[in-house]
């Protein structure tokens, strides 16, 4: 499973990408807003801390705006962004205009699986289904991993990965991982979430304490 990183916060890429498992990195509107930085710079900064796809996204509603943006994007930034556009009838066409062009697109706001379909015959690079979004609506999201990957395995969908977006904690990702998505996109703090165990510290610390007595005995 690809593992990417959820924020415009250069520090918190730079230090994710240093474990040396980082696949990518996707942005919004919103976490630029949040990051207090300009869109662009923010990245510029992140394409060159982590070589996978860095997702940008166009704020145009029409295709034509999207495309415009979207090439426009391509053309500034490092090539290793791809362009994010919503799920609607307008981001279909870009998506099919941009990918034609051999442009990364990853369509967002996928919230059913019929979308997921409609971005991927498209031609999306990956589509990003919403799952704390749904959660946060009394309904189940992970039932929505589930029916896209059906879907996926019906249809043999091979060009197109499913990343699972909109996580709120580590056992998201933990249900992703068994239903088979291909990535998931994930706050800093998920991230470590998922690495950090309590069990790992104290076995450390047990190994540790048995050392210095090794030592004190001169056998080290
Ligand atoms: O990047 C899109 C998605 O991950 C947003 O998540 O937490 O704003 O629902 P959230």
């Amino acid at each position: 499973m690809e593992f990417f990183l959820d924020t415009a916060e250069v520090s918190e890429v730079a230090e994710i990408a240093s474990w040396g498992i980082l696949d990518g990195v996707t942005t919004n509107p919103s976490l630029i807003k949040k990051s207090g930085r300009d869109f662009r710079q923010v990245v510029r900064e992140i394409a060159e801390i982590c070589d996978g796809p860095i997702s940008a996204e166009v704020t145009a509603l029409d295709a034509d705006g999207m495309i415009e943006q979207g090439l426009a994007l391509k053309d500034e930034l490092p090539d290793n962004v791809i362009i994010k556009v919503p799920c609607t009838d307008e981001g279909l066409k870009a998506t099919k205009v941009l990918s034609g062009k051999g442009i990364g697109v990853n369509v967002t706001l996928i919230f059913s699986a019929a979308q997921a379909l409609m971005a991927a015959k498209a031609g999306a690079m990956y589509i990003s289904p919403f799952i704390g979004r749904i959660d946060d609506t009394g309904h189940d999201g992970m039932e929505l991993i589930a029916e896209i990957m059906t879907t996926w395995e019906s249809y043999r969908v091979s060009d197109t990965k499913v990343l699972a977006a909109s996580i709120r904690h580590p056992t998201h990702i933990l249900q992703c991982m068994m239903l088979g998505a291909h990535t998931a996109t994930m706050p800093t703090k998920v991230f470590k979430q998922l690495l950090k165990h309590p069990l790992t510290d104290r076995g450390i610390d047990a190994f540790l304490a048995d050392w210095a007595d090794v030592e004190k005995a001169g056998k080290a």
